[in-house]
């Protein structure tokens, strides 16, 4: 792992930003959490997971934060970025530090590399030097810019030891909305839309398919006469409590 050497610090304070999963993970031992922001990167699902939300053979895909400058190079599908990248800050108790690095880079290691930024805390007040992952462009797992529905495709159908790939980018997606009303990303949520699309797709084709099932063991028919049945068990359902609900009234209104 490449290791940049951190900027005097007016203290021994350890620090570290999370803009991805760490958001809503946090590492053990911190004793203040602050929402803020860096700037300078922009978030993106360029980076390839094979340890948390894909594997080896099927890799998933997780955010990483690439420079703004190169960013700016590169010919992207989602062509606007927040200037700000929000997050959060962690402060590590200073008795924890070492265990923590050590748990962080077994947790973390897949291609990200380790990195040092100002982090600006949301409240206001000087900034504070964090420690921070980001798996640069040299890295084996950085995939780089990828088409916006190919790319949350194949989140859909990712999924690694962590869980499925779609919960990271969902549960991303609402732990930025709870940081400030300015702290969406339109990246994630675009991939968030996208993928949800995807699902009430997926879940659509899946009724067919088993309505399909059933034709086939059962014959037309049979499926036509049970939709009937249904449809008429649901609508006497509904007329019967639309008559109790008139009693009801009928009796409160005596
Ligand atoms: C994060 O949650 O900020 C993060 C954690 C590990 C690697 C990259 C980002």
């Amino acid at each position: 792992m490449s290791v940049d050497v951190p900027p005097a610090q007016a203290d021994d304070e350890f620090w570290l930003f999370g803009y991805g999963s760490l958001i809503w993970k946090p590492p053990p031992h911190f004793d203040r959490r602050i929402p803020g922001w860096v700037t300078g990167y922009v978030r993106r699902f360029w980076q390839a997971s094979e340890d948390h939300r894909g594997t080896p053979e099927a890799p998933g895909r997780v955010v990483t934060l690439i420079s703004r400058s190169y960013w700016e190079q590169l010919t992207d599908h989602h062509g606007s970025a927040p200037n700000k990248v929000w997050g959060v800050a962690y402060r590590i108790k200073p008795d924890r530090v070492a265990e923590v690095k050590e748990y962080l880079d077994i947790r973390e290691i897949n291609g990200y590399t380790i990195h040092y930024t100002p982090f600006h805390p949301a409240r206001g007040g000087e900034p504070i030097q964090t420690l921070v992952y980001i798996g640069t462009p040299d890295n084996e797992q950085f995939v780089g810019p990828q088409d916006p529905q190919a790319l949350a495709e194949h989140i859909y159908r990712s999924a690694g030891p962590s869980g499925l790939n779609r919960d990271y980018l969902w549960g991303l997606e609402a732990a930025l909305d709870e940081l400030s009303p300015e702290s969406g990303d339109e990246h994630v949520t675009d991939l968030s839309n996208r993928v949800r699309a995807i699902a009430a797709r997926d879940e659509k084709e899946k009724e067919r398919e088993q309505i399909g099932l059933q034709a086939a063991t059962v014959g037309p028919e049979q499926v036509l006469r049970r939709e009937q049945q249904h449809h008429e068990q649901t609508h006497d359902f509904r007329r019967g409590s639309s008559i109790d609900e008139q009693e009801e009234t009928e009796k409160t209104s005596r």
